[in-house]
C-alpha cells in the first residue's frame, strides 16, 4: 500500500493507471471506523486499484464548528486501510493549490435538512469531492447512507457535471446497540453516549409505526420527538428520498432523518421508511 501525501504524487499515481485499470475511491476525513471499512469492502471487488483519501476539508466546516478538534489517528487509519485492501492512501496536508477560487454548488438538495443550519457545508463537500475526482481519476466512488443528504447531493453533482464516475452508496454501519458509527462519537462522554442512542431508537420507532399503519408524518414526528433525549434538536424530518423535500404522508418510499446535539457534539442518523403496499 502506497501513502501519497501531495496532490502531485496522487496525480502521478493516477496517471500511471488511468484508462488501464478501474480505479475506486473512498473519500474520508480520517479517524476511520467500521463504517468507512464497509465502503472499502464494497468497492474492493468493483475495482482494480483502490484509493482512500484522508483529508479534513476546511471548506466544509462553518465558523465555530469542530475543524480544529476533529479527531485524527493516521497510524490507525493506515492499518485499517491496509487490512481492507487499499492500494493507496492519499493524505495531503493541504489539498487546494495557491489561488484556488472555484466552488461547486448544488442547488435545491442542499437547502433543507443539514444545509439549513450548516450553510457552507455542502458547497465545501462538493468542491472537495470534485477536486478529488479530478486528482484520482476514479471510475467509481463510494459514500455512506449515514450522510444521506451528502450522498444525494454528490449523485446530483456527478450527474449534472457529467463526471465519468459511478457513485455507489453503502448502508449505515451501527454499533451492536444501534448507534450509527461516526468519527464524532469519540467526543461523547459515557452519559452522552447513552443518550445518543435515542436517535436510532426514535428512528426505529418511526419505522415500526409506519409498518403498523401510521402514515401521517405529523403524528410520526411527534412520536419521534417524544423519544429523543438530546440537548438540542436540529431537525427530525420525513422526506422524499430523491428530492429531499418534506412529505406529509408516507405513501411510497420515504426517508426519516434526524440531526441533534449532545453537548457540543452534533450527530445525524436516518432510516428508510416504507409503507406496506
Ligand atoms: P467522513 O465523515 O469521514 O465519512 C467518509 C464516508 O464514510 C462518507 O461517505 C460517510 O457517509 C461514510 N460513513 C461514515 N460513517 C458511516 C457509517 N456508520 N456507516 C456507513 N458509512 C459511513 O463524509 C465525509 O467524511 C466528508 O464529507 C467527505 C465526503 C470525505 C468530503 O470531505
Amino acid at each position: 500500500m502506497e501513502v501519497l501525501d501531495t496532490s502531485e504524487a496522487m496525480t502521478a499515481w493516477a496517471a500511471a493507471r488511468r484508462g488501464r485499470v478501474r480505479v475506486g475511491l473512498v473519500p474520508t476525513m480520517g479517524f476511520l471506523h467500521a463504517g468507512h471499512a464497509s465502503l472499502l469492502d464494497l468497492l474492493r471487488p468493483r475495482c482494480e486499484a483502490l484509493v482512500v483519501s484522508i483529508y479534513v476539508n476546511p471548506l466544509q466546516f462553518g465558523a465555530g464548528e469542530d475543524l480544529d478538534r476533529y479527531p485524527r489517528d493516521l497510524e490507525g487509519d493506515l492499518a485499517l486501510c491496509a487490512a481492507h485492501g487499499a492500494d493507496a492512501v492519499f493524505t495531503p496536508a493541504s489539498l487546494y493549490p495557491p489561488g484556488h477560487a472555484t466552488r461547486v454548488r448544488v442547488e435545491g438538495l442542499t437547502e433543507g435538512l443539514c444545509g439549513a443550519s450548516r450553510p457552507v457545508h455542502f458547497e465545501g463537500v462538493t468542491t472537495v469531492v470534485a477536486r478529488l475526482f479530478g486528482l484520482v481519476g476514479c471510475d467509481v466512488a463510494a459514500f455512506g447512507e449515514k450522510d444521506f443528504q451528502q450522498l444525494q447531493v454528490l449523485r446530483r453533482m456527478t450527474a449534472d457535471l457529467a463526471l465519468p464516475v459511478e457513485i455507489v452508496g453503502g448502508p449505515i454501519v451501527r454499533d451492536a446497540d444501534g448507534l450509527a458509527l461516526s468519527s464524532r462519537n469519540a467526543y461523547l462522554d459515557p452519559a452522552q453516549r447513552a443518550r445518543a442512542l435515542s436517535l436510532s431508537r426514535a428512528l426505529r420507532a418511526l419505522q415500526d409505526a409506519v409498518v403498523a399503519g401510521e402514515h401521517d408524518v405529523a403524528a410520526l414526528t411527534a412520536l419521534g420527538r417524544g423519544l429523543l433525549d438530546v440537548d438540542a434538536l436540529d431537525y427530525l424530518e420525513v422526506v422524499d428520498p430523491q428530492t429531499l423535500r418534506p412529505v406529509a404522508r408516507v405513501d411510497g418510499e420515504a426517508r426519516a432523518l434526524v440531526a441533534a446535539s449532545l453537548g457540543a457534539t452534533r450527530l445525524i442518523d436516518n432510516v428508510a421508511l416504507a409503507a406496506a403496499p
